[in-house]
């Protein structure tokens, strides 16, 4: 479904089947070595179980880690409690708990895979009657970037048009919100290797938005959730995330009267909008288990973000001076103005 090829190539000169052999026993041997030194590490940690000790490897040797086959004699378990659920008879050094979206070759050194692993990641929730919008907002985004789109409407190949869409990462699921895709794909166990995550919607225009600059005013201003400032629009909108000419960043704003209980709680601070949301790392961690698995359109989310940052009113803002236009243009990907007339009823009292 991501498109990662799954044929594997057999080595086809016997020079590479000898490296393979060498690598083999490099990797048994390294193994073993680490294996030896385990025990000495952390006997008190360990619930040794049967006999000896298991040679463990980091290196890419499955040889290695075959015969952890229950009945082979030569095994041990290894029972860890601090490890992630579900690893517990694992030995830590073989626990890899995170990953990213970095595509790899399927030949070669794996570590020569990256001359630059990208530090940020952006996704959009896309159809194909948006591809002339995408395109020019995923040039927003250099090479630091991982492009992630989801696709709502089953056409994938209909992007090849674009360059960047051979390095992009393809999830086609019909007739899904952000939010559901959200919940499923961008585990934070998934994103950890990201800083920032954008979780965009694809009816926004940025002409004047630049990533880069974005994330440095983000860090500049101490931001773990923000979006970028709003043109103010004609629809109805929220006073706090509409863009002011007059400064960097802005952490509060005035509401109509009798709006905000408090001028530190939604919607006069710690709020942005779902639109396009961007979040650090821990930010995200603990927003990935607020969604809830039958939310759909995201009402309530941007009331609820503001418990996921401590002081909210200090790390949540919206960035003017990197602003986007909101295009309205109603599509599956983007439901958020949907939103904004729905929420004014919703109470959210703790
Ligand atoms: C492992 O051992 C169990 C019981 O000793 C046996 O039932 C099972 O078939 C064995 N599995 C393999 C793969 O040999
Ligand atoms: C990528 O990020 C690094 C570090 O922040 C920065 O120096 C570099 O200019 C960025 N690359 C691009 C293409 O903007
Ligand atoms: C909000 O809901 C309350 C009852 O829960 C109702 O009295 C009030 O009129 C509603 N306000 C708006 C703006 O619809």
């Amino acid at each position: 479904m991501m498109g990662t090829p799954h044929r594997r190539e057999a080595p086809k000169k016997s020079n590479d089947s000898a490296r393979l052999v060498i690598t083999t026993i490099m990797g048994v041997v390294f193994g073993f070595f680490i294996g030896v030194s385990f025990p000495s590490v952390s006997v008190s940690k360990f619930n040794l179980g049967l006999t000896t000790s298991v040679p463990v490897s980091n290196t890419n040797t499955f040889a290695i880690s075959r015969p952890m086959d229950p009945n082979s004699s030569a095994d041990i378990k290894v029972y860890v409690p601090t490890n992630p659920r579900g690893a517990e008879l694992l030995p830590p050094g073989i626990i890899v708990s995170e990953t990213d979206f970095y595509l790899r070759r399927l030949w070669g050194d794996p570590n020569e895979d990256l001359p630059s692993k990208p530090r940020y990641l952006v996704t959009f929730t896309v159809g194909i009657d948006q591809t002339r919008n995408i395109d020019a907002a995923v040039k927003k985004f250099s090479s630091n970037f991982t492009i992630l789109l989801f696709h709502y409407d089953g056409k994938t190949s209909e992007w090849d048009q674009f360059e960047w869409s051979k390095r992009a990462i393809h999830i086609s699921i019909r007739k899904q919100t952000k939010w559901w895709y959200a919940k499923r794909f961008l585990h934070p166990d998934i994103v950890a290797s990201y800083d920032y995550i954008f979780i965009w919607d694809e009816d926004l225009g940025v002409e004047h938005f630049n990533a880069e600059r974005y994330i440095e005013l983000v860090k500049k201003h101490g931001l773990a959730i923000s979006q970028p400032g709003l043109e103010p629009n004609k629809g109805l909108t929220w006073q706090m995330t509409k863009r002011r000419g007059d400064s960097e960043v802005h952490k509060e704003t005035e509401e109509k009267p009798g709006w905000c209980s408090d001028p530190h709680l939604p919607p006069c601070a710690a709020f942005v909008e779902i639109m396009a949301p961007v979040f650090s790392r821990d930010a995200w961690r603990c927003v990935w288990h607020m969604i809830q698995n039958d939310l759909v359109h995201g009402w309530g989310l941007d009331f609820a973000l503001r418990r996921c940052v401590e002081p909210a009113h200090e790390k949540i803002g919206v960035v003017d001076s990197q602003w986007i236009i909101h295009q309205v243009i109603p599509s599956l990907g983007s439901q958020s103005h949907v939103e904004v007339i729905l929420h004014i009823n919703i109470s959210f009292g703790d």
